[in-house]
């Protein structure tokens, strides 16, 4: 297994568990979410590291963009999969064969675990569990009421109208956004479920949200949100009862000795 490191400094998360035991108990009520921050500014050389590491589909992907963020992005979103599903389940990258279900969704074919990715910004978030999942991360950018009107369904609109202040107006905006992100990756139907088939509406400040369906095949779900820093939010939802988000912070240097299997 590769060294690991859970230094959690600059997370902002409500309701964040500072334990780093081993995560592969079905009973654990706790999310677990390996972040990358910083991915932006990683060097070259550790890029070309991961690279070397990654199935020919992403590195095709990685090759096809112009930005070297979305380079990085891409790259290390899969390399992190790896690690965190390796950090899960106990055994270093655990049967990595990967299929992707008809909207697009990465499943691993060989083992019951689950994960899913999500990058914006400076992050690169995966988040692993023992039943599907989706997480999402964006960077708080400005808000547009046009988004709001043509995403959101009523009572998300009621609820951001209802604020007055710009920066709460701001972080519920990009809250809301989030969480329905994190609900439609869980169901794995991404822009395929309709945005105003269900609300997700956050309540109070401690991360919790409730899920209201409009449509009754929608599945239940528990969604949380959650802040990185102060330009980065995000949310992750699955299909237990959760007591707890914890947000693993993985440094690139961690990374960079899981593929290369130093210690
Ligand atoms: C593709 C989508 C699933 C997520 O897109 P996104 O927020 O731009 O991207 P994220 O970084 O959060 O997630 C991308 C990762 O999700 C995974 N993914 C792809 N399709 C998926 C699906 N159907 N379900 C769950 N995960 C999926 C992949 O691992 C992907 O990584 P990759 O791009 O490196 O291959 C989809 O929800 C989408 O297109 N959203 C656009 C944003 C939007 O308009 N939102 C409306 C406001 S609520």
């Amino acid at each position: 297994m590769p060294r690991s490191n859970s230094n959690r400094s600059g997370i902002d998360m409500a309701d964040a568990d500072t334990t780093d035991e081993k995560c592969e108990s079905p009973q654990n009520l706790t999310v677990r979410i390996f972040a990358l921050p910083d991915v932006t500014t990683m060097r070259e050389e550790e890029y070309l590291l991961l690279l070397d590491f990654v199935t020919d589909e992403c590195r095709q992907r990685a090759a096809r963009f112009i930005r070297h963020e979305d380079r990085y992005r891409c790259v290390a979103g899969e390399v992190l999969a790896r690690y965190a599903v390796s950090r899960f389940s106990g055994q270093r990258d655990a049967s990595w064969r990967t299929g992707k279900n008809k909207f697009g969704k990465p499943y691993l074919l060989e083992s019951p675990v689950h994960f899913n990715v999500s990058h914006s910004g400076k992050w690169v978030l995966c988040a692993v569990d023992h039943t599907e999942i989706g997480v999402d991360v964006e960077v708080r950018r400005r808000t547009d009421p046009a988004v709001a009107e043509r995403f959101f369904s009523t009572p998300e609109r009621h609820m951001l109208a209802a604020v007055n202040v710009p920066e709460e107006t701001r972080s519920l905006f990009f809250r809301l956004w989030v969480l329905k992100e994190s609900y439609i990756k869980a169901i794995g139907r991404g822009l395929d479920c309709p945005l105003d088939s269900f609300a997700c509406l956050p309540d109070g400040t401690d991360g919790a949200a409730g899920l209201v369906r409009f449509d009754d095949t929608l599945p239940e779900a528990a969604v949380r949100w959650f802040t990185l820093d102060k330009e980065h939010c995000g949310a992750v939802c699955c299909f237990h009862a959760v007591e707890g988000v914890e947000i693993i912070t993985v440094p690139a240097d961690d990374l960079s000795a899981f593929v290369t299997g130093k210690p």
